[in-house]
């Protein structure tokens, strides 16, 4: 089937709100067409609304992203009718929860979006991006992925995952047109929830803290110097250098401590 246009679009998943949101708006900034992809609402009309007023073209897809139908139904939908140059998986969930005290969906849902989503988008857009001149694949992952950490069980090894799978695929990816960055955020006040979370973690959760704002700005920024490994805030190098110093254990130790502050057990 004939593409419906010639031009050139970045697809960024969880766009509607938060981080994601921020990463379209910069594109948009930089006049880069944008496919915004979220679960179904109203936010993310508002968003290419937004987009389309800086100037570049904005098109939508709704989708549950932990649904294997709806997410093959979009990335056929993308293959059929657009090139894509740009692929952001931003799409994810946090969560601070006691594993056993936990409901499976909690679980399942976590996995489903930040691991599997991730991994099948790219699967299939890679021919798209393949067949560009120059590609670029930004993963978000987390600064929670540097080290396991209890009530955040499943969360940091789904990061930790990110993190594995972005710098294996770039490897494997040398020599062709697509470079694969991965950006490990530390926490961002992005919703009420987030920040709740964010407020009781301490010194910890202070430490590393960076705007939104200044993440995506970063991030695109590096995405495209093509630095495959992405922190963002001076206080967060820092942090990743001083937490290198500690001893696994009571790395562990104190993380854990610090995400067990979130939660009522
Ligand atoms: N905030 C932080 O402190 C922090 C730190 C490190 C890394 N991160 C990572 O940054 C990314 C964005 O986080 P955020 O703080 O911006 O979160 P957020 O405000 O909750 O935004 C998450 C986005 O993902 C979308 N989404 C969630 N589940 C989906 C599903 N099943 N199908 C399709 N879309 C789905 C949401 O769509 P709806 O609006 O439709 O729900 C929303 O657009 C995540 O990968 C997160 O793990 C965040």
């Amino acid at each position: 089937m004939e593409k419906t246009t010639n031009e050139s679009y970045a697809l960024i998943t969880g766009a509607s709100k938060g981080f994601g949101k921020l990463l379209a708006l910069e594109l948009a900034h930089r006049k880069i067409n944008v496919l915004l992809v979220a679960l179904p609402n109203e936010d993310i009309l508002s968003v290419a609304a937004k987009c389309r007023e800086l100037g570049v073209k904005a098109e939508t897809y709704e989708a549950n992203l932990t649904n294997r139908n709806d997410l093959l139904k979009m990335t056929n939908w993308v293959n059929q009718n657009f090139n894509i140059n740009i692929l952001i998986n931003n799409a994810g969930k946090g969560g601070t929860q006691t594993f056993h005290k936990s409901d499976l969906n909690y679980i399942e849902n976590l996995i489903q979006i930040n691991v599997v989503a991730t991994s099948i988008i790219t699967h299939q857009l890679l021919p798209n991006l393949l067949k560009q001149k120059q590609s670029y694949i930004l993963n978000v992952s987390s600064m929670a992925s540097f080290s396991p950490i209890g009530y955040k069980t499943v969360y940091s090894s789904t990061k930790r995952y990110i993190q594995h799978f972005s710098r294996a695929l770039c490897h494997e990816l040398k020599g062709t047109s697509v470079f694969v960055s991965v950006v490990l955020p530390g926490p961002m006040k992005t919703n009420s929830e987030i920040t709740g979370r964010i407020e009781k973690q301490g010194l910890l959760g202070k430490i590393g803290l960076i705007t939104p704002e200044r993440a995506a700005r970063v991030s695109i920024r590096r995405m495209f110097k093509r630095k495959p490994y992405i922190l963002v805030g001076r206080r967060n190098y820092i942090n990743k250098f001083l937490l290198s110093l500690v001893p696994a254990k009571i790395r562990m130790h104190l993380m854990t401590k610090a995400a067990h502050r979130e939660i009522d057990v």
